[in-house]
């Protein structure tokens, strides 16, 4: 995992905010980047992309997700995710269930217009997350299924 020192964060905030610039929100007009550092260091970026079946629209965390996990990426040090609004924002129920797949415990850092992050975890985000092993859980022990 790379370290997360201060270089590193200021990187990924930054690119955050660059990320931003490709938002394509014209329902919403919130235009949101992130920024995602993979294990081995690379950094995968994302913005909203909305659509005029508004259901369709995608999160930047999950596009970021995707561009990272097509890529082959598996493991993630943080995300840092850049929007307008004094605080910033924190990831939506459902990127929060799709960064948990990855790293239960990601480090997320909510960029604030001011140049300023707050670092939150994502298990403090989603407390008990459904993840795969409880799937994994069910197949190894049917009896206890319901099944
Ligand atoms: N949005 C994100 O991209 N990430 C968030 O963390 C919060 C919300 C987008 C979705 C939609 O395009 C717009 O912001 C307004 O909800």
């Amino acid at each position: 995992m790379p370290r997360l020192d201060d270089a590193r964060i200021d990187e990924l905030v930054i690119k955050a905010w660059e990320a931003r610039l490709n938002a394509y929100a014209p329902y919403s007009q919130f235009h949101v980047g992130a920024a995602l550092l993979s294990a081995d260091g690379r950094i995968y970026t994302g913005a909203n992309v909305e659509n005029a079946s508004l259901g369709l629209s995608m999160c930047a965390e999950r596009v970021a997700l995707g561009a990272a996990a097509a890529a082959g990426a598996r493991s993630f040090a943080a995300i840092a995710i850049a929007a307008s609004g004094t605080l910033g924002v924190t990831p939506c129920g459902a990127c929060r269930q799709v960064l948990s797949e990855f790293n239960a415990d990601l480090p997320v850092l909510r960029c604030k217009p001011d140049g300023t992050y707050v670092m939150l975890s994502l298990a403090d985000l989603v407390p008990s997350a459904f993840t795969g092993r409880g799937m994994d859980d069910d197949r190894l022990a049917p009896e206890l299924s319901g099944v």
